[in-house]
């Protein structure tokens, strides 16, 4: 008999983006003539940048000609692309390509990190938190049955972050095997400097645990003190893998391409005790499992490290930090507290008291036309809360802003 997976059956909710998007068709199909601005998933809309293009241009031009073409390539990526991270992204960090482990995303990544858990693993993530790293572990078994009082799952270690403290989390009190964090935060737009970062560093050294570290967003962080990578921090390397994407930093959303470092000292531990380096597991998991990105896609990514690459996709960067901007000031003057948008795309702010995120969800959409996330989609702290993404059209910010600053809630 074919037995299913149950942990598929504990899942409480669709994933988030797909509910969003589903509520936006209907409001959409019954109101065809209101214009829904959307600022919910966090998708781009500035063109890749034009070195970018001319690469893979020349990259389709090379699999055309016999001489040029190229079949399966390395399953963990060119060493070509590999090297330019080690050192544009890892510049001092002594991060080695042999680190450094290409794929189509980084939420491909952190999925497919769970293949290499031991049973029951306990995890801890952040609430709110990007609903992937929770549903995959739910999926595989290790969330337990969600408790609808408390909006958790019975397996799962929380670390609410809300202005309450500051949006810094706690060290968790129960001990897990394995810790996400993502920073510059997905959801709440906020960041932990090197000292508050430090602590989890240091707490997963003295638990044997491993930390899951998210920087996804690190190109828009604005603040000199802010790390852009966790391997800034001192002893990161023995308990952390990294994830880092050219989606958000170079518009690759529709192209596909991200990285994750597996740096040599990171180890976990067999049931008996002995440790177990994790970078050539990660390798077996990719053979096994995994051809590589396009080689395309992966000549696109190589652009992005020239001169005239890094100048491009800077000018992307600065557009999306202008509309933060203009979305933290205008939702300040429509009353709002607000946080993030300064070092991430991402920006947080607190909902009228009364109401609930999807009821604010609801109003927006109905009163102003304008589509966005509910904090509560991302967990039961992120309730009270709303994200907008600064990723929209510069146009579609300003007229969205206008037409929240003019809304009574
Ligand atoms: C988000 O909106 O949180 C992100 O776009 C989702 C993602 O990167 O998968």
């Amino acid at each position: 008999m074919f037995y299913i997976n149950e942990g598929f059956l504990d899942l409480h909710n669709s994933y988030l983006f797909a509910t969003v998007s589903k509520k936006i068709e209907e409001f959409q199909k019954s109101h065809p003539d209101k214009k829904v601005i959307k600022l919910g998933i966090g998708d781009v809309t500035r063109p890749l940048a034009p070195v970018v293009i001319e690469a893979m241009h020349k990259a389709v031009d090379d699999l055309s000609r016999t001489e040029t073409f190229k079949g399966y390539g390395p399953e963990s990526g060119y060493n070509f692309l590999k090297e330019k991270i080690a050192e544009y992204d890892y510049k001092g960090l002594g991060i080695t390509k042999e680190e450094i482990f290409l794929s189509d995303g980084a939420k491909s990544d952190c999925g497919n990190m769970c293949d290499l858990f031991g049973e029951n693993l306990k995890i801890a993530i952040m609430d709110p938190v990007y609903p992937s790293y929770l549903d995959a572990n739910v999926e595989a078994g290790r969330g337990g049955k969600f408790n609808e009082e408390t909006g958790k799952y019975e397996k799962v270690i929380y670390m609410p972050i809300s202005s309450e403290n500051n949006f810094v989390p706690e060290l968790p009190k129960e001990i897990p095997d394995v810790i996400y964090l993502c920073f510059p935060n997905n959801p709440t737009g906020t960041v932990l400097n090197k000292g508050q970062l430090k602590k989890f560093v240091d707490y997963a050294r003295e638990n044997k645990a491993l930390i899951l570290f998210d920087a996804a967003y690190e190109a828009f962080i604005q603040d000199e003190d802010i790390p852009h990578s966790i391997y800034e921090i001192e002893g990161a390397k023995e308990v952390a893998v990294e994830f880092r994407s050219f989606s958000k930093s170079a518009g690759f959303t529709g192209v596909r391409m991200a990285s994750c470092t597996v740096p040599k000292e990171v180890c976990g531990y067999t049931r008996s005790g002995e440790k177990v380096h994790l970078n050539p597991l990660w390798d077996s998991r990719i053979a096994a499992k995994f051809n590589g990105p396009s080689y395309i896609s992966q000549k696109g990514a190589e652009a992005v490290y020239t001169e005239e690459g890094q100048k491009q996709i800077q000018e992307n960067l600065k557009y999306y930090r202008e509309n933060a901007k203009i979305i933290v000031e205008g939702l300040k003057e429509a009353g709002f507290t607000v946080e993030g948008g300064q070092n991430s795309p991402y920006v947080w702010f607190k909902i009228p008291a009364g109401m609930t995120s999807w009821e604010f969800f609801d109003e927006l959409l109905e009163k102003a036309n304008v589509a966005g996330t509910p904090g509560s989609g991302f967990g039961p702290s992120g309730e009270g809360y709303f994200r907008l993404t600064s990723f929209g059209t510069r146009e579609n910010t300003i007229e969205a802003m206008r037409r929240i600053k003019e809304t009574k809630f």
